[in-house]
Formats: C-alpha cells, structure tokens, sequence
C-alpha cells in the first residue's frame, strides 16, 4: 500500500477500507509516514469528510495504538464521562461522587487544562494533599473498595491520536467532525469505557460554536460507539456562558462542594443531575433516565454524593475535610479585584471563551503545555444571562495573585455584553442523541 494512493483516493472522496485505515494509523505511529503526507490526508478528510465505517474504523485504529486500560478487574459496567470542553465546568467533580453514591463504578481518567478550558486534575489536584496518580493496581483495588477513583492520564495512550491532534493543531484540520469524534472516542475506548456519556458543549466557549454542529458531532460520536459496541449518549448542553459561576481550580472545587450539598448553582446542579441519569441507566442502576434522575435528586438530598466525594478525596491523600470547609481548607487568592458593570440593563451575553482565557491570564490555566498554574486564581461571576444589573453593581470577582490586573479587569467587563433590553434565561440543555 502506497500513502499517495490512499490521499488520493481521499481526495477523490472515494471510501477507505479497514485495512487502508489501518495502515495509516500504524504505519503514522511508527513513523513510517511523514507529517506531510499525514498533513494532505488529514486536509483531504478535511473537505471529503468520512462515511460513519471509515469513522469507526479510525477510532479503533487509534484506540489500539498504544496502551489500553484493562477494567476487567472492576465489577459492574464501567460508564464513562466526557466532555467537549468549556468554561468553568466542574461538572465531573459532582457527577462522579454523585453516580458512585448511586452504585456505577467511576474508574475515570482525566486530563489537564490547555488554554481557555480547565482539567479536571488540575482542580482536583488543588485540594491540599491529593494525588492523580494511582498504580494500575491501586486504581482497581480503590474503584472495587469506595466505588470512584479519578486519575491523570499514564502510560502511552493512544499515540497516534497525540501525533494527529498535534499535527491538525498546526494545520488548520482541528475541526473535522470524524477527526474529533474518532479521536475523542478512541481515547474513552483505550481507557477501557464499557459505555460511553458525552457532554457535547455547544455556543461562544466551545469548540463546537453552534448547536447544529454540536448536533453533527454528538451524533458522529453516538454512531461511532454503536458500531464498535460501546453504548454511548450524548448530552448537547449550552456554553454561549460559563457553567455554574466559578471559573478557576480552587475556586470550582468550592462550587463543586456546593452542589454535591445541594446549594451550587442551578444549571450546574441540572447538568450533573441529567448526565449522572445517563450514567446509571447506561451503568443499569435505572430503568428509565426519569427513573435515573428522580434517584440521584435523593442521593444529592441525602448528603450520600458528599459522603462519597469525602471517601474519594481521603482515599487519593487529600483532606477530606474540604468537604465541610472548602473556604477555610482550599487556597486562597490574596487579592480580590471587583468588575461593576459600566451600564444600567440586563446581561445579554458573557463570552465564555474571553472569561477562560482572562482566568488563564490570571494563572488558573496553561497558555502552553509546560506552564505551571495557580491554583488560588480565578473568576467568580455574580451575574449570568438574563440577570438585571444596575451601574455599578458588580457583575464578576477577580480572585488574584497581583494587585494590579487592571487589563484583566478590563476584558472581564467586555466580554459582558449589557443592553436596555431584557433577556430570557438561555437554555441549558439543547438536546440528547441515543
Ligand atoms: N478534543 C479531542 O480530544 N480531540 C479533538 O480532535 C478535538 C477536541
């Protein structure tokens, strides 16, 4: 087989084959194929798309291109979370505590923030003493004994996706509908997902800026995990704002620990509540999501979800005490610069994309992979869409590690937009795809 026929065939928007898929894929990971004719390919794909076999054939190519994860040691049916990305989403934090409470064991792999999104380690890791990494053995042992465990990516997972991704970073190929559902997909499957809940965020934080092509994707997803037999759903949730109201690693704890008390913000709460009915109807705890949904409100009521995130957190080293008293026990920012608003009216819009990457120029995340984060720093609005505001009245709080953050202040405000107008609340939740 010959790379240039199978670019050219692309091109000519002809079908690959398992076998030419498969060739690519092992023959790029090993380096037998250079960037540039992996970069021609990825652009043909680009313009040509792919049919929903090609789809799945690439997913799996990439799922065993390296080390796979081996949950088979874990009882139950394993159901994991993902998300798109967006802006101050914690919703993991919740969920999972929340679907383990409900008895779906959560053996979750999770990864660091690049650019205006966050991790999810990153904001776990910024209780005092918790630890991301887990042996493989002390992984299965901690997820059969309470039920969760939550760790950093090990081992060599899916090279070919890391080579590709990389690669379509720098050739304008990120947003291909195949190319991102095959590689989110391959990277649940290598990390050894029975059934798949995927948080597919639509709107200005997002990758995906609109709900059709939130829809588009979500749905390449749903029929990937059909053909290669992993249940999958896929929940397409609003992120024209950022979710809850904190934005920032210590900061979204603190919120997170609301909402597992029953007190975090609505949309947050709601969120975690419809994924986490997905998850124990797919982990078979529930015979209906309404079912699914009505059991996890009681396990919230019950204080059960927080009992299970304080197991959680004193199992991986970290004080399980921040449950209690998160403002007294996370750290804490040494300053707090306020954001009043410049006009009478109601908040149109909050551009969540601008707001991640403000908290990120405030230290909570990473501009380049290898920079460090503060896990203190961050945002917390104090208003969100459709709320009234008076002039003057404070729309955000920048929590920060430097006096003078007057720049940040000023792009906190101008990603507000304020009109005479009124607005109604957006919607939260645009869809599901089963
Ligand atoms: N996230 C991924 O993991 N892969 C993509 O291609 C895009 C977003």
């Amino acid at each position: 087989m010959l790379m240039v026929d199978l670019i050219a065939k692309k091109r000519d928007g002809a079908e690959l084959s398992k076998e030419e898929i498969e060739f690519i894929v092992e023959e790029y990971t090993r380096g037998g194929i250079p960037d540039y004719q992996m970069s021609a390919w990825a652009m043909a794909v680009f313009f040509r798309g792919m049919t929903p076999a090609e789809t799945a054939h690439l997913t799996m190519a990439m799922a065993r291109s390296g080390d796979t994860v081996d949950l088979s040691r874990i009882r139950g049916v394993k159901v994991d979370k993902h998300s798109t990305g967006g802006v101050g989403d914690k919703t993991t934090l919740v969920v999972a505590p929340l679907v383990a409470a409900a008895g779906v064991p959560v053996a979750k792999m999770s990864g660091r923030g690049l650019g205006h999104t966050g991790g999810t380690i990153d904001k776990l890791e910024s209780i005092p003493g918790f630890a991301a990494e887990l042996s493989p053995d002390a992984f299965v042992e901690q997820v059969n004994r309470i039920g969760i465990a939550v760790v950093g990516q090990t081992g060599n997972l899916t090279p070919a996706d890391k080579k590709l991704y990389s690669l379509r970073d720098v050739t304008a190929t990120v947003n291909s509908v195949p190319l991102i559902a095959s590689s989110v997909m391959s990277k649940k499957i290598a990390a050894g997902a029975d059934a798949i809940v995927l948080d597919v965020k639509a709107g200005s934080g997002a990758f995906m800026k609109t709900v059709g092509e939130a829809w588009k994707l979500a749905s390449a997803m749903v029929d990937i995990g059909r053909s290669v037999g992993r249940r999958t759903v896929a929940v397409i949730s609003n992120m024209d704002q950022p979710l809850g109201l904190a934005v920032g690693n210590a900061l979204e704890v603190r919120e997170a620990v609301d909402a597992l008390r029953g007190e975090g913000p609505e949309d947050l709460t709601r969120l975690a509540l419809t994924l986490g009915a997905h998850m124990v109807v797919l982990g078979g705890k529930a015979g209906s999501f309404k079912e699914g949904y009505e059991m996890l409100e009681k396990i919230l009521k019950s204080g059960k979800a927080l009992e299970k995130f304080r197991q959680f957190v004193a199992a991986q080293g970290g004080n399980p005490d921040v449950a209690d008293r998160p403002a007294e026990l996370l750290p804490k920012a040494p300053y707090r610069v306020t954001v009043p608003s410049p006009a009478d009216g109601f908040v149109h819009g909050i551009q969540a994309e601008e707001i991640g990457l403000a908290a990120m120029t405030l230290g909570a995340g990473r501009a380049t992979k290898e920079s460090s984060i503060d896990p203190a720093v961050g945002i917390v609005l104090a208003k969100k869409i459709g709320d009234p505001v008076r002039r003057g009245e404070i729309l955000a709080i920048l929590h920060a590690g430097r006096e003078d953050v007057t720049d940040i202040r000023q792009r906190v405000e101008r990603a507000f937009d304020i009109r005479p107008e009124r607005r109604k609340k957006p919607r939260l939740i645009h869809g599901v795809v089963e």
